[in-house]
């Protein structure tokens, strides 16, 4: 095993989150570089406001957030889509990470997936954080949504129902693990 690290997370933080469930599935599939798996839920912080900036500082889980992001060689992201968008946790994560350090991903290379029950799987956000990555410092070298996740889910095996879904998720990690891990 390369002693290389990845960071992953999703953008969820809700306790029956799918794509928090994709994740796992999708980290499991990485054999030749160290994953970290975290949840947002475990590092919560107030809505961004700069007046709690200035008077009480950085919340103390986004200093810590922010210094695991400095041991990463990449990172493994799983987002949900809100209203064609990201979702609060995952931009006020991200507001905050940005006033403590920038570039946010470190020019690290990135795999980013997505999952929803909608037909196309959060895709258009999947899009529009690519081209956002340009102001987070990110580059996105692998990617793919899973649509009607309901369908396409064994929700009791934890993994893809169908040899398709498998097969393009295995196809998206391999990209990324060649990428970062060779
Ligand atoms: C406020 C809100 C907005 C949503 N907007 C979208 C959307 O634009 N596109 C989509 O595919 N699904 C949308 N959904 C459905 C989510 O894809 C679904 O709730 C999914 O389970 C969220 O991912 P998570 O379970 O990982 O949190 C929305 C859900 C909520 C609560």
């Amino acid at each position: 095993m390369d002693n290389k690290s990845i960071l992953a997370f999703s953008g969820s933080n809700s306790a029956r989150s799918i794509n928090q469930e994709l994740l796992i599935y999708a980290a499991g599939l990485i054999k030749t570089c160290r994953v970290q798996l975290i949840s947002l839920r475990d590092y919560s912080a107030p809505l961004y406001n700069m007046d709690i900036e200035i008077s009480e500082g950085f919340p103390e889980k986004m200093k810590e957030l922010n210094a695991l992001f400095n041991k990463q060689d990449a990172f493994l992201l799983a987002l949900p889509e809100h209203n064609g968008s990201v979702t609060p946790v995952f931009k006020n994560t991200i507001d905050w990470l940005s006033r403590i350090e920038m570039p946010i991903f470190r020019n690290k290379p990135l795999c980013l997936l997505s999952a929803s029950p909608g037909l196309r799987g959060g895709a258009h956000n999947r899009e529009h954080v690519t081209g956002l990555m340009l102001f987070w410092g990110g580059k996105v070298v692998s990617a793919c949504s899973i649509g009607k996740f309901p369908e396409k889910w064994d929700g009791k095996q934890h993994r893809p129902a169908d040899a398709e879904t498998q097969a393009m998720l295995r196809n998206t990690i391999r990209i990324f693990e060649k990428e970062i891990c060779q």
